[in-house]
């Protein structure tokens, strides 16, 4: 284990959510994504999430985020975990199912959860919104 990783462990984060963090597997940006959205939340800190669809099943997703660790780890997880998940069952992934994904994350950033949540639902609907035929 690396001095950023100790550090990290001691701050509170998972093996898991160091792994997120270190290997950035999902972070960047993607090329013609079928959904992409940012959302800046009330800590200030952004995550964009680019999604690529077939059909209505998620084939790849990605985010990039100028925010904290939290935002990168919880970015990570959540892309991740709607990997092949149709649009709905993206939806339905709640804050404690990245919390468990990721395991143990220092309690002041149990918020930064809630933003990629967010960002996920609120880039869902506007694509909901875009593609439906009377546009509501
Ligand atoms: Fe804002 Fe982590 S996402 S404090």
């Amino acid at each position: 284990m690396n001095a950023i990783e100790e550090l990290l462990k001691k701050q509170g984060y998972s093996d898991k959510g160091i792994s997120l963090y270190i290997n950035k597997e999902y972070f960047g940006e993607m090329k013609d994504p079928s959904i992409n959205y940012s959302y800046t939340g009330p800590c200030g800190d952004t995550i964009e999430i680019f999604i690529k669809l077939l059909g209505n099943k998620i084939i790849d997703a990605k985010f990039l985020t100028i925010g904290c660790m939290g935002a990168f780890i919880a970015g990570s997880a959540l892309t991740s975990l709607i990997k092949g998940k149709s649009l709905e069952e993206a939806e339905m992934i709640s804050e404690n199912k990245i919390k468990e994904y990721i395991g143990k994350m220092p309690p002041e950033k149990i918020d930064c959860i809630c933003l990629a949540r967010r960002t996920l639902n609120k880039a869902i609907k506007k694509y909901k919104c875009e593609t439906s035929k009377d546009g509501i």
